[in-house]
């Protein structure tokens, strides 16, 4: 049984307000600790990160790098229209595949400019060449980085620079794709060399590619989340009006995204609806519902839709950017909040079943002073008051990774990027005013401010430290896993 001390019953605390009392020997190096843990009821994380859907944290680049090192990214709707975010949802499930179904395809008309038009927008460079520029025709060739690296006239046709249809080594789709026999695929293009491999069918139309830039992914990145094909996964954030989610979520799923976080700042009552419209219509989406920040909200979210919701979005105004506590007085201090939340989904499991929950927000960056320390200690405690994962919004987005330029500022003497809440002016401006249910109102109020983040440079060195740190705070506790630390946490408060 976790153990919180009597002085936390009852009481609001934050993060900051607790500590984790380290009581047993820990007989383990750090690297033994596994912090798997769930993000919905079906889908499992090996990393317990989700990055925020805010327009200055999570695009497909965000996305991408989060689904690499084992957590997973939420794409924000503050775009101008739902065929941009799917954009970014393809551009996520192109990053790295088994099997590459529908690749992109060009016609031999095409020219070397529209290849690196490909590889701007989707990352790679491998297109296979049809008689008319779709999958309904003949392939007739291939174009990959070797046939256009050293080619300066980017008008040149592609028809006079393609590896043609005589030469290319291709696999019949009922050796490979009909058997779901990837292994073989690999196996061609490690014996013969090959950039690609094109996988077709009788009439020499192309069903899938598999390439050799996938299979080196698939084996250098460990800890990622992925599908059953290989493709990274990813969520969308659908706004809480049934109406306007109806289609985001219809074209979420025909574009494979792996579920939807219904994005407000609190639970509105129309959220069940859409959650049941999306689990009636598409199943195979996982749902999350949010934000609560109690143990009677969880209940009736529970009692009113806990089959139609597969995780649940904990945090009322304890962001970074957030000041809806201090402007509009509500919310709560998020440690406490987490704790409540959780308890509770303990105690409605055996009626409801099991509920994961997300602690959002309020993971702490160190302020100006001390800009390059990371604060694993607050995913930690987060984690041992019963959250299976965290969403991070302020700490992921002074990454290259997130959306926006980096830049110099003069009077703090740094580089920074923006970091806007989604409750700032600026942001709901666009669509952001969905998000806390003032979207037709004419005076907004503001519940977000827009603020400079010390620039932290590529997720790909911040993300492995934070993970270790994460790792190392089990490790000083004693605990192998998540489970072991909640079960056995003791949780004290820090006296002032
Ligand atoms: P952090 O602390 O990681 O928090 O930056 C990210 C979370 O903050 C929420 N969010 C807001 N809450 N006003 C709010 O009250 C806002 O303007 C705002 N913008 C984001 C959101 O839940 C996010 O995941």
């Amino acid at each position: 049984m976790p153990k919180i001390h009597s002085d936390l019953i009852n009481k609001e605390f934050w993060y900051k307000d607790i500590t984790l009392i380290p009581n047993r020997l820990p007989d383990f190096e750090r690297d033994f600790v596994d912090l798997t843990t769930n993000f919905t009821k079906k889908i499992k994380l090996k990393t317990p990160f989700v990055s925020s859907p805010m327009d200055t944290v999570t695009e497909a680049e965000m996305a991408i790098l989060m689904a690499l090192y084992g957590g997973i990214g939420v794409i924000h709707y503050n775009f101008m229209t739902i065929e941009e975010q799917m954009e970014e949802v393809k551009k996520v499930k192109k990053f790295e595949a088994g099997f590459v179904f529908n690749p992109v395809v060009l016609s031999p008309q095409n020219t070397i400019k529209d290849v690196y038009g490909v590889n701007k927008r989707y990352g790679f460079f491998s297109v296979p060449i049809t008689k008319d520029g779709t999958l309904e025709s003949e392939l007739v060739g291939i174009v990959t980085h070797r046939n256009v690296r050293y080619r300066k006239d980017m008008d040149t046709r592609l028809k006079d620079i393609m590896t043609t249809k005589e030469k290319l080594i291709v696999a019949h789709r009922k050796d490979t794709v009909d058997k779901n026999d990837l292994e073989k695929a690999n196996k061609i293009i490690k014996e013969r060399n090959l950039d690609t491999l094109p996988i077709v069918d009788d009439s020499f139309r192309i069903v899938a590619l598999v390439t050799d830039s996938d299979l080196k992914k698939n084996e250098r990145w460990s800890l990622a989340t992925k599908d059953e094909n290989k493709q990274l996964k990813v969520f969308v954030a659908a706004e809480s009006r049934l109406g306007l989610a109806k289609k985001r979520i219809e074209q979420a799923s025909a574009v494979g995204a792996d579920g939807i976080v219904i994005d407000a700042s609190v639970v509105f009552k129309e959220q069940l609806d859409i959650a049941k419209f999306s689990k009636e219509n598409f199943p195979e989406l996982e749902v999350v519902l949010g934000n609560v920040d109690s143990a009677e909200m969880v209940r009736e979210v529970m009692e009113k839709a806990s089959k139609y919701c597969d995780c649940l979005r904990v945090g009322i105004g304890p962001g970074t950017a957030c000041i809806t506590q201090q402007e509009l007085g509500t919310g709560r201090a998020q440690a406490s909040a987490v704790w409540d939340c959780a308890q509770e989904t303990k105690r409605l499991a055996q009626k409801y079943g099991f509920m994961p929950i997300i602690a959002d927000g309020g993971i702490k960056i160190p302020d100006l002073v001390g800009q390059d320390v990371q604060k694993p200690g607050d995913i930690t405690k987060a984690l041992a008051l019963g959250a299976q994962t965290v969403m991070m919004g302020a700490l992921l987005s002074g990454l290259d990774e997130s959306p926006g330029e980096k830049e110099f500022d003069y009077k703090e003497n740094r580089m920074i990027k923006k970091y806007r809440g989604m409750g700032s002016l600026e942001a709901m401006s666009k669509r952001a005013g969905l998000r806390y249910g003032v979207e037709k109102a004419k005076i907004k109020t503001a519940e977000g401010v827009v603020m400079k983040i010390p620039y932290r440079g590529s997720g790909h060195g911040f993300l492995p430290e934070l993970i270790a740190g994460v790792k190392q705070s089990f490790q000083k506790q004693g605990f192998r896993s998540v489970a072991e630390l909640q079960e056995n946490v003791d949780v004290r408060l820090i006296s002032k």
